[in-house]
């Protein structure tokens, strides 16, 4: 979808348009002041079945009128559920014997049945890396050479207990490949790390989407993984749920402010229907250290998204079971960085964040920066004329009243 019919070069590191600049001038500024919706937020570990560790990590954010439901799991491959219910009472139910049997159906459910206004899921299904030494076209279809994919569903994730912190709201699910024949992850990781919020912010990292009470931040890390070239690309593989034959919509929204994600004008979106409905967004940049900077930001591409042909993607037993097996999927494929400028051969580290919510999707409206800045900029000429005009208003009555003393 980047650079279709669209002429940035790349993603999201196009100027604005100066008639984007007037409509956002005309239209952000009565928006500037977001709803300050809470809700009372918990993170629970649903206790598991003796045996291997399944991780099953439940969200659960109450309002005054409804309740959103996010489960995660790295039962299969890593997984997120997204359940809205139009009560502050509905709840997760779990038969541990059915979701983990061969069909789980119905093992896991969110009660009662009639309350769900909104349900869909996302899957992380593999990661690619390609190797792009010859790869000189910034416009090319292939990012470079594919070594063998890594299943995310074959990879061992650890306790994520261990790792839920009640005060941030978070939970890190961090996992590396059962087999590992070239030992490259012999001393790194991918972790998937979860957040959840009670009112609306920013997180201090870039790209600091803005969130929402009714949204939950996925940060994709890589780190420490050896790559087998000198100069490879990441990629990840996402599948979800369409309702209808057709893939949900993918949308690009532009906005003049890159105060929070320096450079990256673009921020991404996919939609599960029409507003408000389920959505993921992003800013099409990912990270290349730890600090993300204007200096380690990497463009991240996507593709389009459509059914998987050809391929069948790993189950996951949450989605099989909350959805049942008459489900449709489809997917798409997330690039990160190009073969020149920075990479993460520096310093073996990748970090890609998302949001996902529901409802309608958090704006960025102008920042208080930009809207002072824009605010001084117009208002000079007006000032001037306004201070001309007070000096001639008092002048001319000094010499009135000088005039009438006299
Ligand atoms: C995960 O760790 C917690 C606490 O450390 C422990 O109680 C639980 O049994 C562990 N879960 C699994 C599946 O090993
Ligand atoms: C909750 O529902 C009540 C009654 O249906 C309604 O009056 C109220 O506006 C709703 N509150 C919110 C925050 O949606
Ligand atoms: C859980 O599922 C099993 C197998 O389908 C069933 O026998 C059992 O009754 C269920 N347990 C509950 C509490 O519903
Ligand atoms: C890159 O191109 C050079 C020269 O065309 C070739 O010798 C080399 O094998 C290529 N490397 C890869 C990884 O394709
Ligand atoms: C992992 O780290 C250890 C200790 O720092 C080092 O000796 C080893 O070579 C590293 N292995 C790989 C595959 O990078
Ligand atoms: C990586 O770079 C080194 C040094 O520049 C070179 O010797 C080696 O052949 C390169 N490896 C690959 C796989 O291109
Ligand atoms: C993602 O990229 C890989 C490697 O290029 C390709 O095999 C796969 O079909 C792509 N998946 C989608 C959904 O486009």
């Amino acid at each position: 979808m980047c650079g279709s019919g669209n002429p940035c070069w790349g993603c999201g590191r196009c100027a604005p348009s100066p008639m984007l600049l007037l409509s956002l001038l005309l239209f952000a500024a009565p928006f500037g002041l977001l709803g300050e919706e809470t809700r009372q937020v918990s993170l629970e570990v649903i206790p598991g079945w003796l045996g291997p560790p399944q991780n099953l990590l439940h969200i659960r954010a109450v309002g005054t009128n409804s309740t959103l439901h996010y489960v995660w799991s790295s039962m299969g491959p890593p997984a997120v559920l997204l359940v809205a219910t139009n009560t502050p009472n509905s709840f997760l139910s779990v038969n541990w014997s059915r979701l983990l049997s061969p069909e789980p159906d119905e093992g896991l459910m969110v009660l009662p049945k009639d309350s769900i206004q909104f349900s869909s899921a996302l899957v992380f299904t593999r990661l690619f890396e390609f190797d792009s030494t010859n790869m000189s076209d910034v416009a090319a279809e292939v990012p470079g050479k594919l070594y063998p994919p890594y299943s995310l569903a074959e990879f061992y994730w650890n306790n994520i207990t261990d790792s839920l912190d009640t005060a941030t709201l978070s939970a890190t699910f961090q996992g590396h490949p059962m087999h590992d024949p070239t030992k490259a992850f012999a001393n790194g990781s991918l972790a998937f790390r979860v957040q959840a919020f009670s009112r609306s912010g920013r997180p201090v990292q870039p790209p600091r989407l803005l969130h929402t009470a009714d949204t939950c931040q996925l940060e994709v890390a890589l780190v420490g993984v050896s790559p087998q070239g000198n100069r490879s690309l990441f990629g990840l593989e996402v599948a979800t749920l369409s309702q209808s034959p057709d893939c949900p919509s993918m949308q690009e929204q532009h906005s003049i402010d890159d105060e929070y994600a320096p450079a990256v004008f673009q921020l991404d979106q996919l939609l599960w229907g029409s507003l408000p409905s389920g959505f993921v967004q992003w800013r099409p940049v990912a990270f290349s250290q730890k600090q993300g900077s204007r200096e380690s930001a990497l463009p991240c591409q996507i593709s389009s998204l459509h059914p998987p042909l050809a391929y069948h993607l790993p189950q996951s037993p949450i989605v099989r079971a909350f959805f049942g097996s008459q489900t449709n999927f489809c997917a798409f494929n997330l690039t990160f960085g190009a073969s020149t400028g920075p990479g993460y051969w520096d310093q073996h580290y990748l970090s890609w964040s998302m949001l996902l919510g529901i409802g309608f999707p958090p704006m960025d409206t102008l920042s208080p920066l930009v809207l002072g800045i824009m605010a001084v900029a117009l208002g000079t000429p007006g000032l001037m004329l306004l201070g001309g005009g007070l000096i001639l208003l008092l002048r001319h009555k000094q010499y009135s009243e000088y005039q009438r003393i006299n």
